[in-house]
This record gives structure tokens, sequence and C-alpha cells, in this order.
């Protein structure tokens, strides 16, 4: 029985929304999970959000909102977001979460009783704007880089971690555990930080200048800095020491992460936890950075990737299988959607779409649509050479998952997939079906072609749970498990003959390349929504009439599922229907600023006279209202 297994991934700010970076991230480790799963491996996937700190508040502040109530909305688009991407995780962790508070208040009163935190005075270069300390090497030009002002030096009283106390030990763990933190370049840049001397580090912030933050158990006056707080998420829904959970899966715990957050992840955790009296993690495992279109991926360039987006235009599975392939985990990538229509098309549509359509249309054509029984008199070398390929994948299959090496993992599957085609076409089927030898061989060659067809369904499970459960059904073998075994995948031999199939399908439709462009700039893809209505002069335009409006109150209209009655403040009240029930519940709205075409002539709509109309998008039941970027008085026009 192989031994429990915990993934995590870093706990994502609520400062930012869910983009290609953090999905890449969560994309790994449901595929690692989902490959212990089929291992036999009792697994458990967790993530979630960090929520403290002055970022957050400074966040919430630009949104007009309190920092419990941001970090809900925010927390909730990232939990909300895992299920499309197909992402299934057991435990999803917010730092705001009552039970992780406590445990870092445990943590943090077991350390500093065991002398492993003190007190100091601190002297930094302080930003008032962005309140924070910077270091010199931060500076452009000694200013700050946000407010382009000079900081001021401050001294402030401070709880430090001792670090430095552990170098030492740190230094030697990680000689005597080689891949504990891996790719091996990573390691060595952990290494290389530790040949200079460790600073302590500060652990606490006075609440006179943060509040939104967990305070520490031995000063009133302090909330605690975000590291601390962050890592011990890794622990603390676990039941440390004596809890089921802890004892099962935290000896079998692997952490996923990018290069940017590697020193907290290779410095400060191990040692928070050699200092806590907990074991080390088995691996830290570390990848590089998603560029867009050769560039850093920002909002202030506007290149940010949504993966929402990327799902409906190319499916889920295509932009896992692309994540995966086309980054070497460790090394940075660089996303274009040219990139991603090309691996579609050329390695979904053509080498395993093709491959499985024409292979389920040659059992149709010359079996009925059942699988034949192979005929072991007439296998010959090329037989023997197609098994033994699939022993060999087997094996480099399971030692690419187990070292995250996803890339090669694909590579040698999609060579698996040109062997099955290779195959094909050196036997020829069309030409074997002409006579009665041939035929005799025929079965051998279809049930050895789905049987390697059964093979891939299984492989590619963890990276496109979709095609592999339909690939399953289509090769007979039912709808009822959700993925075939390891074990089932290193033997040759396990589809029934005598199964009747489904008639074939399209797995991957091809996607045109003249559909994409360039995405920042130029049109790119084709829109798939109505064509613009032809042009209007100004003076039409003027006729409308757009005003800020706020909800003051929101009811359901009986009978009605998209309806629902808003009484607005237009600069006069004034009531509008208008068909959102399906997106928003009347809790959701009241409050909202919201813009209506206030002049609009009034009609009945269920019964209820609608004076006006809310605008809003509305997109195979996704529903967005337009609303203005600030408060804005109600009735106030919209030019
Ligand atoms: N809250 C901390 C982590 C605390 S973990 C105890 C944090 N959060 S973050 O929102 O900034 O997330 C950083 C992580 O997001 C990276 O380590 C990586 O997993 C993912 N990525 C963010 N941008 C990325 C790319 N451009 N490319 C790849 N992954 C990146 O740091």
């Amino acid at each position: 029985m192989p031994k429990p297994f915990y993934v995590t991934t870093p706990i994502y700010y609520v400062n930012a929304r869910p983009h290609l970076g953090h999905a890449y991230t969560t994309i790994v480790a449901d595929v690692v999970n989902r490959f212990h799963r089929m291992c036999g491996a009792e697994t458990f996937f967790q993530t979630g959000t960090d929520e403290h700190g002055d970022k957050v508040v400074r966040a919430a502040r630009e949104e007009n909102l309190s920092p419990r109530l941001f970090a809900d909305q925010v927390s909730e688009a990232f939990r909300t977001l895992w299920p499309k991407l197909d992402v299934e995780y057991d435990y999803f962790i917010r730092t705001t979460d009552f039970g992780h508070k406590k445990f870092v208040k445990r943590i943090l009163q077991k350390i500093y009783d065991a002398g492993d935190i003190y007190f100091s005075e601190y002297e930094g270069t302080y930003c008032f704007g962005c309140e924070r300390f910077y270091t010199q090497r931060e500076l452009i030009d000694g200013k700050c880089p946000d407010h382009r002002t000079v900081p001021e030096i401050i001294k402030e009283s401070n709880y430090f971690f001792r670090m430095s106390r552990y170098q030492d030990w740190l230094v030697d763990y990680i000689d005597k555990h080689p891949d504990l933190i891996r790719p091996e370049r990573y390691r060595n840049e952990v290494l290389a930080f530790l040949r200079e001397p460790l600073e302590d580090l500060c652990i606490s912030r006075p609440k006179t200048r943060l509040q939104w933050g967990i305070t520490l158990p031995f000063d009133e006056r302090y909330v605690t800095y975000v590291w601390f707080d962050a890592l011990l998420n890794y622990v603390s829904p676990l039941g440390y020491p004596d809890g089921e959970k802890f004892k099962k899966f935290w000896p079998g715990v692997q952490h996923i992460i990018a290069k940017d957050i590697l020193k907290p992840h290779g410095i400060y955790w191990p040692i928070i936890l050699k200092a806590a009296g907990i074991p080390v993690y088995q691996h830290l495992n570390v990848h590089g950075y998603w560029n867009v279109d050769e560039g850093k991926m920002s909002k202030s360039i506007g290149n940010v990737v949504e993966p929402l987006e990327m799902i409906d235009i190319y499916g889920v599975d295509a932009f896992r299988f692309f994540l995966l392939r086309d980054m070497v985990f460790g090394l940075d990538s660089n996303f274009s959607e040219k990139a991603l229509v090309q691996r579609i098309n050329s390695d979904l549509a053509n080498d395993l779409g093709n491959l499985f359509s024409r292979s389920v249309t040659m059992v149709h054509r010359y079996f009925n649509g059942t699988i034949p029984e192979p005929d072991p008199e007439s296998e010959d070398k090329l037989d023997e050479g197609l098994k033994k390929e699939a022993q060999r994948l087997y094996k480099e299959y399971i030692e690419g998952m187990e070292g995250f090496i996803f890339h090669k993992v694909l590579i040698t599957l999609w060579e698996f997939i040109n062997s099955i085609n290779k195959y094909i076409d050196m036997n020829a089927p069309w030409v074997l079906v002409k006579n009665k030898p041939g035929k005799k061989k025929l079965k051998s060659v279809l049930y050895n072609i789905m049987e390697g067809l059964r093979l891939i369904a299984g492989f590619i499970y963890p990276f496109m749970p979709r095609a592999s459960r339909l690939m399953g059904q289509h090769l007979g073998m039912g709808s009822g498990e959700e993925f075939q075994p390891m074990e089932d995948l290193r033997v040759w031999g396990k589809l029934k003959p005598g199964t009747s199939l489904p008639k074939s399908i399209t797995l991957f439709p091809r996607i045109k390349p003249e559909a994409i462009q360039d995405r920042f700039g130029k049109p790119e893809i084709k829109s798939k929504f109505p064509p613009l209505k032809p042009p209007i002069g100004i003076e039409t335009f003027n006729q409308i009439d757009l005003r800020v409006a706020k909800v003051l109150g929101a009811e359901k209209i009986p009978r009605s599922q998209k309806l629902l009655k808003l009484r607005l403040d237009m600069g006069e009240k004034k009531t509008v229907v208008a068909g959102i029930a399906e997106g928003y519940s009347p809790e959701d709205l009241i409050g909202k600023q919201v813009i209506v075409v206030a002049n609009l002539k009034p009609t009945k709509l269920m019964g209820v006279l609608s004076e006006g109309m809310v605008l809003a998008v509305v997109d195979e039941g996704r529903y967005r209202l337009a609303t203005l970027d600030g408060p804005c008085e109600p009735g106030m026009p919209i030019t």
C-alpha cells in the first residue's frame, strides 16, 4: 500500500484576483494528487487564501470595503474557480479561520517559551504612503518605487525569530536530504543564500500600524507578520500533534510553489518547523514563472491571463494539458494563445483525437462495433514492439510523475500515441481485411490498438480527466470508475473482447488558427457574440439618459425565475424590473450602485411596472452588473 500523500499549493494573497500563475500551481497539485490516487494512496490536497497584512488592508480600502468583507469576496473567487478547472481539493484554508489563528498563537507561544523569539529595537527606512519598511536594495535612487518620495528612518520595537541559531542545522539537513528542494537549481539557490549569515526574522507589527493580523499571544500590542501566519497554514488544519490527519498525512507532505517564494519556504519554513518540533516536509517542488507573450504578466500592462476566459474558449482539458506540456517544471515559460492553439491542433486534435476516432471507426467498420478477440498465433514483432513500448511508458510515467517532470511524461505518452499510429500504418488494416488470413490477423491488430488506447485513457487521467473519462466510456469500460488504477496500466490485455462500442466521437475539435491574432492590441479571437449594430450619431446617443442609481430594495417576482423587482434611488425613487434573478439574490443587490437607462418608456413585466432598465452582461448564465469604479451620488447623469 503506497504511503498517504499530502499536497499543498501556496495560499494566495487576496489582493489580486486569480490568474494564470495561480491556476498553474493549483493544476499541478491536482495532477499529482490524482496520480497518487491512481497509485492507491490515500490523499489530501489543500489550497487556500492568505488574508492578513497591510497589502490586503490597502486593497480593501481602495474598494471601500472592510478587510474582512474584501477578503471574503476574493477568497470566494479563488474557492469557486478551482472546481471549474477540474481541481479537486480536499480542504480550503483561510488564514482568517478561527482554528488557524488559534494554532498560530499556540506555535508562537511554544517558540517564544523555548527562547527563540526575542524583543528588540529595529531601525529602517519606512514609507508612510506604503505603510511599510523598504530595504536599501528595493529603493530606486533612494526613493520609494511607488510614491517616489524619500522614505523616513524610523525606529520601532518588534519581535524577532532567532533564525540565525538554526543556520548550520539547515545546511546539514539539506545536505543529508538531497531531494528536499527540487529541481536542483532551487536547492542550490537556497544553499547559496545560506552561505551568507542568516539574519533573524522580524515577525511582528505594532497594532498602531497594522491591526489586520493575528495578535501575538505574549504581547497584545502586536500582530504577527505574514510569513509566520501564512506558512503554518500547511499544518494548522491537520490537528497537530495527535490528530488522525496529522499523523497520517504530514509524513508525506509535498509543497508546490513558484520561485518567488523560495526563500520563505526553503529557509524560514524548515526552521520554523524545527523550532516548533515538527518534522520537516518531504519535498519542496519549485516551478518557474509564466510570462505572457514574452513579457511579465501584469495588471498595468493589461496582459493578465484569466483562466476562466481560457477554458471558456478552449476547454478545461486543453488548458490543463497545455500548461503541463509547455512548462518544464522549474524553468520559466511563455504563454501565448498561438502556442496553445498549436498544441490543441497538433497534439490533441491531430495525434490523439484522430487516432481515437479513426480506431473506433475501424472497429465499427470491420467488426460491427465489437472489440475483437485477439488471435495469439498471428502476433508478430510489431505486436511485441508495441507491448514493449507500453512497458517502457509505464516505467517512465511513474518516474516522471514522481519527479515532477510532467513535460517529459507527456512527451513519452505522445511517443506511444505515435507508435500506435505507426503500428496502424504498418499493419494496414484496410489491406488485411481483404483476405481470410488477413482478417484473422486484423482481430489482433484492432484489439491491440484499442488496448493501447485504453492505456492512454488511463495515463492522461491526471492531466485531462474529462477526455480520459470520455475515452473510457467509448472503449466500453462503463462510466462507473473514475480512473483506472495504476496497476491496471502495467498489464496488457485488460480490455474485454466482445464489448460493443458506441459510435466514434471527436475528442478535441480543431481550432482555426486564423481565429487568433495578437491578443493584446489587435482583436484576436473572432467574437462569439453578435456583430456590432450599425453606427449611430451622437444625437441619437444623447437621447439615452443613463443615470447612477442605488439599490434600496430588491425582491423576487412570484412565478418568475428570471425577474427581480428593484427599488432604486436614481435621483428620484423608481421601480425597475431586471432579468438577473438567476445571477443575483435580492440580498446581493441591496446597497449596490448600478447604471440605469432612466428614460425608457415604462412597461409592465409580470404585472409589475418597470420604469427603466438596469445595465448588465448576461452570457451563458453568467451575470455581471454594470457599475462605476467609485461611489457616486444617485441620479448623476452618465455621459
Ligand atoms: N501568500 C503568499 C504565499 C504564502 S504560502 C504559505 C503568496 N501569495 S501569491 O498570491 O503571491 O501567490 C504566489 C504564487 O502564485 C507563486 O508562488 C505561484 O504559485 C503562483 N504564481 C503567481 N504568479 C505566477 C506566474 N506568473 N507564474 C507561475 N506561478 C505564479 O506569495
